[in-house]
């Protein structure tokens, strides 16, 4: 989220240490600023700073140890890195007890500095894209702090949540598992009339046939074998709110024509009683599939989905909604790391790709899940996504986030199409690939690729 360059501010009086740091830190692609006196670099700061600061400890004026606690006291969560002299150990240890990101000690070699100031610079960065991301969610309106997502779908659908929802039309939710059916079904109710009625949702795949009417229109007490007490059924529970029938293709067809009566009525009976009760709901049903294909194979009545179709909602799966994914990924990750007091591990660009690569079968519900053994896993941080996704589903994924395995991943995906194309033969892809066979065999063994596995057609170049 956060784009611009980190900032690194440099605090010495040394004037050769600070023209030195500057050179090796621009050289990085880092905005450095430098300071001879900490006031002046004080007076620069404020909480919406985008990068370290280093600063040397022994200094005339205001000292590095000062500099600390105040800039602290602007924002806790700025990294200091400290420079502390060779030997000087009891100032480092006491900066770093009170808040120092981190020491170095004199003389140092670039790389170490360098190193612990990306370090630094990626936790800053984290801090404020969760504080940016806090901020979005505390001013966004109900709707789009329940259903999340900037993709140009999601947009869409909460402005057909907005137009719906004040309306009692019944509305028709399509969509794969995990998508957010049930989310949107609750945000419809939350901006309707009924809202201040119960919000009931039935997973009528879930119910046992035998206990499905009872379960919808309740039953007096003695109405059947036992039926011992009286039992107030999902229609009257719902009464003056919204109903929500989720899978609504699993309810078995006889109890659908009641369904279907009971909504041009607008009454029910419960079972054993005579008295009609009228009913005032709204009804939103889903289904996870195509309603046109249920009703042509049987499982769902057409007269009851043209009733029930009012208006229909499609929520696409979250591979087709590609900028939700990180989205939806850091929110669940913060999430999960504020209630199990984790650090929140930075997404590195390997981590963000092999996110966006994956297919998400089992869509938000299956990336919430991911987020959280993110958070809670001991592995190191460039590992535990593509461990976790590659226990999610078979599918290939990039093995890590390496560019070494990476490369690995791609020359073994290369070398696997082309003993596909040539049906195993050698000649043809030592042509394709340009390659001295003996180096193809070597590769072929690393890859655990036998060309076997490929034969068909012309056998002969062995
Ligand atoms: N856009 C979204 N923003 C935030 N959370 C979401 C979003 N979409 C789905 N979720 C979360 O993902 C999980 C699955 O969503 P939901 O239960 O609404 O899916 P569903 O389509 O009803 O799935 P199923 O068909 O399996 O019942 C829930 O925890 C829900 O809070
Ligand atoms: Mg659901």
């Amino acid at each position: 989220m956060t784009t611009e360059a980190t900032s690194v501010y440099i605090v010495d009086d040394e004037k050769s240490m600070r023209i030195a740091v500057s050179q090796w830190l621009a050289l990085d692609s880092y905005e450095v600023k430098s300071f001879a006196r900490a006031d002046a670099a004080l007076a620069d700061l404020s909480d919406q700073f985008n990068g370290v600061l280093v600063t040397d400890l022994r200094m005339p004026g205001m000292d590095g140890l000062e500099l600390m606690h105040r800039v602290l006291a602007i924002d806790a969560q700025i990294p200091v890195v400290v420079i502390t002299a060779h030997g000087d150990i009891p100032m480092a240890v006491s900066a770093m007890r009170d808040g120092a990101y981190d020491f170095i000690e004199k003389p140092f070699e670039p790389e170490i500095l360098l190193e612990t100031v990306r370090r630094a610079g990626e936790k800053r960065r984290l801090v404020l894209e969760n504080r940016t991301l806090k901020k979005l969610l505390d001013k966004s309106t109900g709707i789009e702090r329940n259903l999340l997502g900037t993709s140009e779908t999601i947009q869409f659908i909460r402005q057909e949540i907005t137009e719906l929802g004040p309306t009692d039309a019944s509305v028709f939710l399509i969509g794969e598992t995990g998508v957010g059916k049930e989310v949107v079904a609750r945000c419809l109710h939350e901006v309707s009339p009924k809202r201040d009625g119960s919000f009931v949702a039935i997973n009528c795949g879930a119910i046992p046939e035998t206990l499905f009417e009872s379960e919808l229109f309740g039953h007096e007490a003695g109405a059947f074998t036992g039926a011992l007490t009286r039992r107030i059924g999902k229609f009257e529970k719902a009464a003056g709110g919204t109903l929500f029938l989720d899978e609504i293709h699993s309810m078995p067809t006889a109890l659908q024509v009641k369904v279907l009566r009971v909504l041009q009525e607008r009454e029910i009976e419960r079972l054993g009683s005579n008295t009609p009760i009228a009913i005032d709901i709204r009804i939103i049903s889903s289904i996870n599939g195509d309603p046109r294909q249920a009703c042509e194979t049987g499982r769902l009545r057409a007269d009851l989905f043209y009733r029930l179709n009012v208006a229909e909602i499609e929520i696409p799966p979250l591979r087709q909604r590609g900028s939700d994914i990180i989205l939806l990924f850091e929110y669940y990750a913060m999430q999960a790391a504020e209630r199990y007091g984790r650090e929140l591990p930075v997404l590195g660009a390997g981590c963000l790709q092999a996110l966006m690569s994956h297919p998400w079968p089992g869509n938000v519900r299956e990336l919430k899940n991911v987020a959280e053994r993110y958070v809670l896993s001991s592995l190191p941080p460039q590992q535990r996504l593509t461990h976790i996704l590659h226990h999610c589903t078979a599918d290939q994924q990039t093995a890590s986030c390496s560019l070494a395995s990476q490369t690995a991943e791609f020359e073994r995906t290369l070398i696997e199409q082309s003993l596909k194309r040539h049906r195993g033969n050698i000649g043809a892809i030592l042509a394709e690939l340009d390659l001295p066979r003996r180096t193809l065999n070597q590769k072929m063994n690393n890859h655990g690729l036998s060309r076997r596995n490929f034969l068909g057609g012309d056998k002969s170049d062995e």
